[in-house]
């Protein structure tokens, strides 16, 4: 790496131009003929050779040759021998996909998802990735917004722990080595609040919502050494994020103390003006630049119109040079000065890439993270079944990456129907599409086959779900059903052969409110990336165990949306909350008030039985700690692994407490028979909340302990907190 001097004497000798050049990035397909994916309006800039060898910052690009190419060609032209930054939305794997994020949350296991981003960062970095925009950490409630399946789901403490591991496991210790990527935190902040769960909508949150459940998991990416940061599309509370200065400036630069580099997402610069909050471009570069965003992504603005506002005054010099020496930093930590390959070669990304044991950790990942959310006893199946009838959409489709694939595949995926033959064999496998799971497509035609496959068969497994782009960015969903005509599909299959059990394709929690009494067992496997089809075969047959928790609630209805666990109490909660309507409570007059799966629910072959939950003493005071202790016991005849969930409510407090919050949880292995205990510390800070005036403090009182999970508690405590 090379000294801050060396970086100084570096700054000193820019131009102007040169130094504007390196607070914008720019598609790949703008430097050379390429495939890079477009993700965002394709702006046209008026970008001449000349001034595109001067542009810091490349996003998108096709492999480690194209990479080598286009930083080869740059350093040939570029007399200060700055070298290119590139970077890529690396968000659950790079070639070899494990599941999407918000399935990742589902396994409760930090480990798996540091080990998982190792992976994803070493295929990455292989084909010359310097920066994965990742962890993407935005905190939701509503599952009609479609980026819900980039988060880890509605608990702020989870979030903040899968970021962290993200950050570690992509960053490592060295940045220099060549299997490292840096990260990039986003997005900030309350893009998640989206009104309605429409993509980019409005957001108001009172700052008290903001510190309390969207702002905990950047700040733990930022605690965990995070190197960049990206504001959020939206506008929050009247200002779009990029040049909101309360959020940028008084919260992440001074509060948070963030030194890193902070990039604008896609064109959100320009987007201001459409926003209505600048009248032009030249405005808009103002307004975000003084918020401390120094990188414009794809930026027009930044390009057409940083040097008029240094020359007249309107920016000072200094800010610019601060601004360029950070990303300067970035590409010395990275060790660019000396490698500007980052040590990629086309034969090391061959041999790093889509390896088996790459292969191997996705699919253990995938199996982790399935959550089985409905077994009346149907499941596991029998391997001596001796006919099993594969029904439904994603019966032998590949399309099963899930959104933000990167350089993932559909072709690289394993079908359910390739997954289940490897365990039984060609012919005790039939398949039947049925129909097909997009919205617009209504047609039955392929039910009489699907009937037909299904009277056939001993048993039935109904693949079916949500296309895998209804959800990723831009895909809001009003009506969180299954698509198309499946549900019908479901109905017809199970009057034919009522021995049917559902595995679920999903970007995000669907209503399964009207498949739910049709089957005896429902596995979701959410999308699980290019071994979904051997984890799901695994996991049908037993020969692994469910152990997968939900993160974010399965609404019963859509109009239950925004819902989540840890709510606010209300003066008047239904005594009952999932009975009948209930007069002057608060309820609905068609629908009960929980969600059909809730929060840290999550089933198993194993029997879990919580025996005790234990405090060493029922008093806490600010310096000590109170040792809580859970046992649970396997009672069954199978290994498996349980999540042991910690819940707390402060009971009265002077702002209103949501009615649970995770404290603290473990994924502890279990063989048949075996005996647990697992120990938690609660100490004062983990009891502290925002006050009215938005005091982070603790209060003296009574408060309860609880295991299980959200809404099916199972033991409670009370302690005293002096
Ligand atoms: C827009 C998305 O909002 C952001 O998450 C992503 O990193 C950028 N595009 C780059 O692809």
């Amino acid at each position: 790496m090379k000294t801050k001097q060396y970086l100084e004497q570096l700054l000193n000798q820019m131009t102007l131009e040169e130094k504007i050049g390196q607070l914008i990035q720019l598609n790949g397909n703008m430097f050379s003929e390429t495939k890079a994916e477009i993700t965002g309006p394709a702006r046209k800039f008026g970008i001449t050779e000349e001034e595109l060898t001067r542009i810091g910052n490349v996003l998108n690009f096709d492999d480690a040759a194209h990479m080598i190419s286009i930083q080869k060609k740059h350093l040939e032209e570029d007399r200060n021998q700055i070298p290119l930054l590139f970077m890529m939305d690396v968000i659950h794997g790079f070639r070899t996909l494990y599941p999407i994020p918000l399935a990742m949350g589902a396994s409760f296991s930090p480990k798996l998802m540091e080990a998982c981003c190792e992976m994803a960062a070493k295929e990455a970095a292989a084909a010359g990735v310097h920066v994965t925009f990742a962890p993407m950490v935005d905190y939701v409630r509503d599952a009609r917004w479609g980026r819900v399946m980039e988060t880890c789901g509605e608990d702020p403490f989870l979030n903040g722990i899968m970021g962290a591991a993200q950050v570690k496991g992509f960053q490592g210790d060295d940045l220099t080595a060549p299997d490292r990527v840096a990260t990039c935190v986003k997005h900030l902040a309350g893009y998640g609040g989206a009104e309605a769960g429409r993509d980019y909508n409005t957001v108001e949150l009172s700052e008290r919502l903001l510190r309390e459940f969207y702002f905990p998991a950047d700040k733990a990416c930022i605690d965990a050494g995070v190197k960049m940061l990206m504001p959020s599309f939206n506008s929050l509370n009247g200002v779009p994020s990029t040049a909101n200065k309360w959020l940028m400036k008084d919260v992440l630069a001074d509060e948070w103390g963030f030194d890193g580099v902070v990039i604008s997402d896609y064109n959100a610069i320009e987007e201001l003006v459409v926003h209505g909050i600048a009248p032009d471009f030249r405005t808009a570069a103002k307004m975000c630049f003084a918020c401390g965003c120094h990188i414009g992504m794809m930026s027009n603005a930044y390009f057409e119109t940083l040097q008029a506002l240094v020359e007249d005054g309107e920016i000072p010099m200094e800010a610019v040079d601060e601004a360029v020496m950070k990303v300067l930093s970035l590409k010395n930590d990275l060790g660019l000065f000396d490698d500007p390959y980052h040590g990629v070669s086309v034969q090391r990304e061959a041999a790093v890439t889509m390896t088996p044991a790459n292969r191997d950790l996705a699919r253990r990942a995938a199996e982790e993270c399935a959550v089985l959310l409905k077994n009346t006893g149907i499941l596991p199946l029998s391997e001596n079944t001796r006919k099993v009838a594969l029904i439904g959409p994603f019966a032998t489709s590949q399309a099963i990456r899930g959104n933000w694939a990167c350089h993932g595949e559909n072709a690289d995926c394993v079908s359910v129907a390739d997954g289940v033959r490897a365990i039984l064999g060609e012919e005790r496998v039939l398949t039947a599409k049925g129909c097909t799971c997009y919205l617009e497509d209504l047609s039955t035609e392929g039910f009489d086959e699907a009937i037909r496959v299904a009277k056939e068969a001993d048993v039935v497994v109904l693949c079916l779900g949500e296309e895998q782009d209804y959800s990723g960015e831009s895909h809001s969903r009003v009506d969180l059903g299954l698509p198309g005509v499946q549900l019908e599909l479901a109905r017809a299959v199970v009057a034919a052969n009522p021995n049917a059990v559902a595995l679920l394709f999903n970007g995000r929690p669907l209503v399964l409110t009207q498949l739910e009494p049709l089957v005896p067992a429902i596995l979701d496997m959410w999308f699980p990336g290019c071994e979904g089809g051997n984890a799901a075969a695994n996991l049908l047959f037993g020969r692994t165990n469910p152990s997968g928790k939900v993160t974010m609630s399965f609404p019963k209805a859509s109009g239950q949306c925004p819902i989540y666990y840890n709510h606010p109490s209300t003066g008047r909660p239904k005594a009952t909350p999932d009975d009948v309507f209930q007069n002057c409570a608060s309820n609905y007059l068609d629908c009960g008030n929980l969600p059909l799966y809730s929060f840290g629910h999550g089933l198993s072959y194993s029997n879990f039985v919580y025996e005790s939950l234990e405090l060493d003493t029922p008093t806490l005071t600010k310096d000590s700690a109170i040792t809580v202790n859970v046992t649970v016991y396997n009672d069954s005849t199978v290994d498996g692994q349980e999540v042991v969930q910690l819940y707390m409510r402060d009971l009265v407090a002077s702002s209103v407490r949501p009615i649970q919050s995770l404290i603290g949880f473990e994924k502890v292995a279990l063989a048949a028979g075996e005996r647990k205990t697992v120990s938690f510390t609660i100490t004062e800070p983990m009891l502290r909340f925002y006050d009215f005036a938005c005091n982070y403090i603790s209060e003296a009182g009574e408060f309860t302990v609880s295991t299980g999970y959200a809404d099916h508690l199972l033991l409670t405590q009370k302690f005293t907190l002096q």
